[in-house]
């Protein structure tokens, strides 16, 4: 089976390098042609555990896997063609923006020659793999091709596991030969007895959305939980811990934090319940999810506020939107950086592999070459991605160069009773 991924972004090379780890010779295609001409050099562009290796061996090794910005070229003998363009929030609206999706569906249409499966991995909206279908059809006979949804659930920073150790694969087909494509491209995943959910296209589609909008209500149910367990005096880690033993709840997405960002969640719960508003469907706990986590954020700014003088210097840990990815789309610890900074703070900050990135776009903060130098002469520390090298912080070689032993530890990875010990003023979350 020949395989062609258009989009080589996050969920595109993790897709083309782990089909061409499962043996299938597949091609990854993109507009932009640095980043092509990069990848054939072997430099992946983004920080992904594991990633770097995996395509050196498939690029210079194995040769079956190779990086085109031709899609035309790339589709020659193409068995499936796999959509993994973004799908980002629409400008100022909460809709998902498909034109790149139409896009490509324009320019795979153009280069169809033989049959072939069109497989939307892209999130997108119930109804979208149907329009690539029409979209489609205006240029190629219906017998050439078949469209496949066929999201993906892998999670940045353990991405290249997720992928080949998956919980389930869900493919929403239309008809048997499709199915059948599509389960002999997951074969090599029978050995694990991954679950292969198949379902129509539309409840796939949903199936994404559905996912990703009940882990966000996790997180925020568990954040407003522990704003409960701040003013009463409770402990949210042990509620957590309590509650996550049933297994009817499960432990996962329930460590209270400053909510959810990143790439995914944000945008996928807004586009959900945007797209049921149109189906006149209203997504009420969907919507308070939303509303909930947007406040977060600025109740985490305001507690920071109350609790330190202004312009006081902050030293910041954590850039990206979670430990083990240099993605900080919607990081909420940028969104906090942002806050403070206009209320007259200054930011000293710190990530293992995000500083680039936020170099990039934020030139307002002060960027460290350590943990510890961003930690230098500051008036508070805030832990807000618990990478693992913040967790063995040495606080009492760090106290002799604070101007306050302060630290607000918005991830709950320190026990707040042993740094007071050593004369820190420590703010947990909902304890
Ligand atoms: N990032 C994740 O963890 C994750 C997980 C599951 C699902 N998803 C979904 O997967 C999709 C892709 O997400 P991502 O994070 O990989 O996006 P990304 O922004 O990292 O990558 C998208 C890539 O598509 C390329 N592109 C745009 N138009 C193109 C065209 N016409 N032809 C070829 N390439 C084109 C861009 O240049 C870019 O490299 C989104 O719908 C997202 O919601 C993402």
């Amino acid at each position: 089976m020949k395989l062609v991924i258009v989009g080589s972004g996050y969920v595109g090379l993790v897709t083309g390098a782990c089909f061409a780890e499962f043996g299938y010779k597949t091609i990854c295609v993109d507009t932009d042609e640095k980043r092509i001409s990069n990848l054939n050099l072997g430099k992946c562009p983004f920080y992904e555990p594991g990633m770097d290796d995996l395509l050196l061996k498939h690029l210079n090794n194995t040769k079956l896997l190779s990086f085109s910005s031709s899609l035309k070229e790339s589709m020659i003998d193409a068995d499936i063609v796999f959509i993994t363009v973004g799908t980002p929030s629409r400008r100022l609206e909460d809709d998902a923006d498909l034109s790149y999706v139409w896009k490509v569906a324009e320019q795979i249409s153009l280069n169809i020659k033989k049959y072939c499966l069109v497989v939307t991995k892209s999130t997108v909206p119930v109804g979208t793999t149907k329009h690539v279908k029409k979209i489609i059809e205006k240029k190629v006979i219906k017998e050439n091709f078949d469209v496949v949804s066929n999201p993906e659930f892998l999670r940045e920073g353990s991405a290249i596991n997720d992928f080949i150790r998956p919980d389930r694969v869900v493919i929403g087909t239309e008809n048997k030969k499709s199915e059948n494509m599509m389960r002999e491209l997951y074969r090599p995943l029978y050995l694990r007895e991954t679950p292969l959910v198949s379902t129509s296209i539309e409840t796939s589609e949903i199936i994404k959305y559905a996912s990703n909008s009940f882990l966000a209500t996790k997180v925020a149910f568990i954040n407003e939980i522990a704003d409960l367990c701040e003013a009463v005096g409770a402990n949210v880690q042990d509620v957590s811990k309590a509650m996550g033993i049933d297994q009817r709840i499960g432990s996962k997405f329930l460590n209270a934090g400053p909510g959810y960002g990143g790439s995914c969640f944000p945008k996928d719960v807004k586009a959900f319940s945007s797209t049921a508003k149109k189906y006149n469907i209203n997504l009420s706990i969907v919507n308070a999810v939303h509303q909930s986590n947007q406040e977060r954020i600025n109740n985490i700014a305001t507690k920071i506020i109350n609790n330190t003088n202004s312009n006081a210097t902050l030293g910041l840990l954590g850039l990206s939107f979670k430990p083990n990815t240099d993605d900080i789309r919607e990081s909420t610890s940028i969104k906090l950086a942002l806050l403070l900074k206009n209320n007259g703070y200054t930011i000293k900050c710190y990530d293992p592999e995000a500083m680039e990135n936020a170099k990039k776009e934020f030139s307002s903060f002060a960027y460290c070459e350590t943990a510890i130098d961003a930690c230098n002469k500051t008036d508070a520390i805030i832990i807000a991605t618990e990478w693992n090298e913040f967790r063995a912080l040495n606080f009492e070689t760090i106290g002799k160069f604070v101007n306050d032993k302060k630290i607000f530890d918005l991830r709950n990875i320190y026990n707040g009773n042993e740094l007071e010990k050593i004369g820190y003023k420590y703010y947990g979350t909902g304890k």
